[in-house]
């Protein structure tokens, strides 16, 4: 592709390095856009997380550790319709399979409108002609089709980060067609899985009528024709392990193994998310202890849990529900000197993290729902080569495609956890290291760089 292309990237919000502290809080997309922006010349457009009086209009620039980002303020009213409301109250749910979860409101379906209209309209003249503009995720569906309506002729790509339902739930959508019509402006639509992007055709080709090639992934309607394609988000390979060395990881990991000593640590990091299925985590802990009442000697979990989106009552409801939880099993378990479950409610750095997962000999990471889970390919990453500890995954994350090798739950079901747990806590090295190394290779390999350049060349060449 040409080296010369300048890229936009833009997301509903914005993270660079400095602002970002608690990794744990931010999910995935933030390191990955930073690592995009890294090595090549452009700006990151989006939100500043800020809420102002009113809509200004105003643009403020700055440039961290080489990545400039642009960014807008949205008022009170915008954050409520189109952040709290259409967004995270609306698709986030429906996109994770969540349709009990899912409500639509007429009002916050318009702000959701307005606001991509107003990020088009203050986008639209910070684009130069040979630009490439990649924009990202669920907040954002309708901005490529928004700035063509303003005569932006460059090419626009589109990654999903987060899974798409199948066809009959994703009907339960009001205006469903309107939303995918302006999806298929776009020259390039990324998504995680071939099992999300499946979903995809297959609802343009029943809903929609278009023509679609399921090998190449192009979808003709109207006289237009776009491209979909799976490309699995990875990790920034060479900054994380990199952390290794550092003072941060090594205290991490020091404090971890000597406020644990002789038990073995499991741990968890999500966002507080009802997607991420830490109530059923909890359940499945709890029918361990139920089981192994001798084993909470053993182990001791860790749940790294910083709060999320706590404007959204769905939100306000999880985290009530696993402070009872945690609660619950504490009360009945523990001694004097023993608590079996550790549940924080606050983010750490990637180089804490890096000492917490190196010290904890599980590591768990079962969503109901989820695009990929990048916790499970920096659990794995983090690891002793010679002394690995064992991932436990939920069959429904997007990282299970990939992932095979990691022990695979059904993590509604608290039999299959307890079951996968007990089998982590007494498996052999040599299965250890097996396992391990069957999945670091492609956790390696297909790093956040190659998800970058495979997505930008194809878009390139469109
Ligand atoms: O990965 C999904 C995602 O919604 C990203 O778009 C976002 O950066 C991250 O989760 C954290 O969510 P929020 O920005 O709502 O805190």
């Amino acid at each position: 592709m040409s080296q010369e292309a300048r890229l936009v990237v833009v997301s509903n919000r914005v993270a660079v390095p400095k602002a970002r502290g608690a990794a744990g809080a931010q999910g995935g997309l933030a390191g990955a856009l930073n690592a995009a922006l890294k090595d090549r010349s452009g700006v990151w457009f989006g939100w500043s997380g800020e809420e102002a009086e009113e809509h200004s209009g105003e643009i403020s620039t700055q440039t961290t550790d080489g990545v400039t980002t642009a960014t807008i303020d949205l008022s009170k009213r915008d954050v409520d319709e189109y952040y709290n409301g259409y967004a995270n109250s609306t698709l986030w749910p429906l996109f994770h399979y969540r349709l009990d979860l899912a409500e639509y409101e007429r009002e916050t379906g318009k702000g959701y409108e307005r606001v991509n209209e107003r990020f088009a309209e203050t986008l639209h003249p910070l684009i130069e002609d040979d630009d490439i503009v990649w924009v990202h995720d669920y907040h954002l569906i309708p901005l490529g089709e928004r700035l063509r309506s303003r005569g932006v002729k460059n090419r626009i790509g589109f990654f999903l980060h987060i899974p798409w339902p199948p066809t009959r739930l994703f009907v339960s959508l009001p205006y469903h067609e309107r939303l995918v019509r302006t999806m298929l402006h776009y020259d390039l639509l990324g998504f995680q899985t071939q099992e999300w992007l499946d979903s995809f055709l297959h609802y343009c080709r029943t809903e929609l009528g278009a023509e679609v090639d399921d090998a190449t992934g192009s979808i003709t309607l109207d006289g237009r024709t776009t491209i979909a394609r799976a490309y699995p988000i990875g990790i920034d390979w060479d900054h994380f392990t990199g952390l290794k060395d550092t003072g941060d990881s090594r205290q991490a990991e020091q404090r971890l193994l000597s406020s644990t000593r002789r038990r073995t640590a499991m741990i968890g990091v999500d966002r507080l998310d009802y997607s991420k299925g830490l109530p059923e985590r909890l359940d499945g802990i709890s029918r361990f202890f139920d089981r192994f009442p001798d084993r909470v000697r053993d182990l001791v979990f860790i749940q790294i849990a910083p709060p999320s989106r706590e404007d959204v009552e769905s939100y306000q409801q999880i985290r009530a529900l696993l402070e009872q939880k945690a609660g619950q099993i504490n009360g009945a378990r523990s001694e004097v000197d023993v608590v079996p479950v550790r549940y924080v409610n606050r983010g750490y750095s990637h180089a804490e993290l890096y000492g917490f997962f190196r010290a904890a000999k599980i590591g768990l990471v079962t969503p109901l729902r989820d695009g990929m889970n990048l916790v499970a390919k920096e659990y794995l990453a983090a690891q002793d080569p010679e002394d690995p500890g064992v991932l436990i995954l939920s069959r429904f994350a997007g990282a299970a495609a990939q992932m095979q090798d990691a022990l695979l739950v059904n993590p509604h079901s608290p039999d299959d956890l307890s079951h996968a747990i007990a089998t982590a806590l007494d498996m052999p090295l040599e299965e250890r290291r097996r396992r391990y190394e069957a999945l670091i290779s492609t956790v390696r390999d297909d790093n956040v760089q190659d998800w970058t350049s495979n997505f930008l060349r194809d878009l390139d060449a469109r």
